[in-house]
């Protein structure tokens, strides 16, 4: 049931955002403010291409609603396996006992989910009655839930948010409390482990948020620990935060995508980007909280490192991609041009997703941060951003305004176009960021690893200098970044590859999938064929996008014995994929991609 105002005369169709995954029966009005399931007045409906990635639904009106009028209309449908809904067989989740499904919407995939307007232009509140089988449980992104019989959940979400973070899962899902507003769900043989990493921990992110950037409005955070295939490290739904269970490292090391995901709570969530050529809007803001919030909590030291870890992302997406790449600007066009015949060639903002809008878009804000000069007046500001944008969509010209409205001083200064660093540069033109924040508090944690990277890259190696140096109290990000500056080194001199792995089993058989990565990264760019097998076991653990494409895309850019490797694993693994992710690495692999 959708409820709509009209807004303009003359509209003789109602046109939603739907995809060939749904199975439209049947259309109907429902008569103004009549019974909720009252059958209605039946309406004409067709399905007509729109992208490679949804189709249109057009309803017909029967005569053309005024402006202002309420209109309720009824589709019955089905979801069958499409992009956004997600059906695991018992062996496809951590118990293997028992089905599962889940819905990933963003960016444009809920229109498989359910016909409506799947753009981050339009925001609404939603409710759903959920009805499961005997020992499952359902989860959705609402504000309110309850359980009534026959295993029916009801929920209510109170704010109105866009479409994409409309969520829902089913499973063997069970909870346990880590925090007065805050439970973490898993799959019963996770959730100690879930509950062990994260007990007592959230509440204060969640608080130091709050002092930051105003209220935490949307009641509880809760966190799901996903299956193993879940693309993502963390999705954001308000009210309960979708993750990977990677990040059950049984050292809370990972837990810089918890605050991630928080400080989506108000960059993205409450302040969402308008249309997906602006994601850094939601993910840019959302790097600079998240750095905010670890500051506070961890220490500049220690956020510095993590940032760093960062950079070192984004120059391995540049050099990848060659820094002139159109999706290397903050600015992405997305919707096909005016004059484009056909909008089959829009762009599928799923195939945007980079770490541009993340990096450049943490530096684009530190930038402005910058340009304030003071920590304080800048917290206020993005404080004041929350305050004024909150349940809105906007433009990046509206934040950028915004900004120089709060700001009068730089403004008159015409701080946005000193040459070179114009605000328009930074959103339209692709390459490395014209402003990096210094990272220099993290150069206590970070020279250590720098100067070990340097020791290991030598051609003859001096045993007794890297003996020396003892990691055994390194923090994950610490070797994370060691790791990096590694890769970045490689191909290293022959044998030091394996001799670096005899040295430190803590990195060469970590569980930690932040080192797995990486280290599968060195195994594979110095073509280590031994350590082989740890690259095709890391892909079959889990299924996160940000692993398995780097990973296939070195195996590719390898040896033969490298791309027999790819071919292998895809071969094993590709079932378990989340259909975008099998896409993607089917186009890396140059195998066809059905559409
Ligand atoms: N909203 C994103 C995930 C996303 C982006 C899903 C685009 C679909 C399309 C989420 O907040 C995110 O950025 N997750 C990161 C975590 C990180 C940067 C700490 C991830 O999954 O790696
Ligand atoms: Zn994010």
């Amino acid at each position: 049931r959708l409820e709509l105002r009209c807004l303009r005369a003359g509209a003789r169709a109602l046109v939603l955002d739907a995809h060939p995954a749904l199975s439209v029966r049947r259309a109907a009005l429902l008569p103004p403010g009549g019974a909720e399931d009252g059958e209605g007045r039946e309406l004409p409906f067709e399905s007509s291409p729109f992208a490679s990635y949804g189709s249109a639904l057009r309803i017909a009106l029967p005569e053309p609603p005024r402006p202002g009028q309420l209109l309720a209309v009824r589709i019955d449908y089905e979801a069958g396996e499409g992009p956004g809904v997600c059906w695991l067989t018992p062996e496809q989740t951590a118990g293997r006992q028992k089905p599962y499904m889940y819905t990933q919407g963003q960016a444009v995939l809920n229109r498989s989910f359910f016909p409506g307007f799947d753009t981050p232009a339009v925001k609404c509140t939603y409710s759903a009655t959920v009805q499961v089988p005997e020992g499952f449980t359902a989860v959705m992104s609402a504000t309110t839930w309850e359980k009534q019989k026959d295993n029916t959940f009801i929920f209510k979400m109170d704010h109105p948010i866009p479409s994409y973070l409309i969520a829902l899962a089913v499973g063997d899902i069970v909870s346990a409390e880590v925090g007065p507003r805050s439970r973490v769900w898993a799959e019963p043989c996770l959730i100690e482990a879930a509950k062990k990493e994260y007990d007592g921990v959230i509440e204060e992110f969640l608080a130091v948020g709050e002092k930051l950037f105003g209220p935490y409005v949307w009641g509880r955070y809760d966190i799901l620990f996903m299956p193993p295939s879940f693309p993502f490290g963390g999705m954001e739904n308000p009210c309960i935060t979708f993750v990977t269970p990677c990040l059950l490292a049984g050292d809370r090391s990972l837990v810089d995508v918890i605050i991630h995901e928080i400080s989506h709570s108000w960059f993205g969530n409450l302040v969402t980007n308008a249309t997906w050529g602006e994601f850094w809007l939601n993910e840019g803001f959302t790097m600079y909280a998240q750095r905010r919030i670890s500051t506070e909590v961890y220490g500049s030291a220690y956020t510095c490192l993590e940032a760093a870890t960062g950079r070192a992302l984004l120059r391995q997406h540049m050099d990848n991609t060659g820094e002139d790449h159109p999706l290397n600007k903050l600015r992405v066009v997305i919707e096909p041009g005016v004059g484009c015949l056909s909008p089959l060639l829009g762009v599928n903002p799923d195939d945007t997703y980079n770490e541009t809008p993340y990096e450049k878009g943490y530096c684009f804000v530190s930038y402005l941060a910058h340009l304030v000069g003071d920590q304080g007046k800048f917290d206020a500001f993005l404080q004041a951003y929350v305050e004024q944008f909150k349940f809105q969509s906007i433009t990046a010209d509206d934040a950028l305004n915004f900004f120089l409205e709060y700001f009068p001083e730089l403004k008159k200064q015409g701080v946005d176009s000193i040459p070179g660093l114009e605000f328009n540069h930074w959103l339209n033109t692709p390459g490395w960021p014209p402003f990096l924040p210094d990272l220099s508090p993290g150069q206590q944690l970070m020279k250590p690893a720098d100067e070990l990277a340097e020791l290991w890259a030598a051609d003859s190696l001096n045993m007794e200098a890297i003996e020396a140096v003892d990691i055994t109290a390194w923090k994950t990000y610490q070797l994370v970044y060691f790791l990096d500056q590694i890769l970045q080194k490689s191909p290293l001199p022959e044998g030091n590859v394996e001799r670096l792995s005899t040295m430190y089993p803590k990195i060469s058989k970590a569980q930690n999938a932040e080192l797995r990565l990486r280290w599968c990264q060195i195994v594979l760019k110095n073509n280590h064929e031994p350590e082989y097998s740890k690259v095709k076991d890391f892909l079959r653990s889990q299924g996160k996008q940000k692993y398995t494409l780097p990973l296939y895309r070195a195996m590719w850019g390898g040896s033969e014995s490298a791309r027999a490797l790819a071919m292998e694993t895809f071969s094993v693994t590709a079932p378990q994929l989340h259909v975008n992710v099998q896409n993607y690495v089917k186009k890396i692999l140059g195998l066809e991609v059905a559409e």
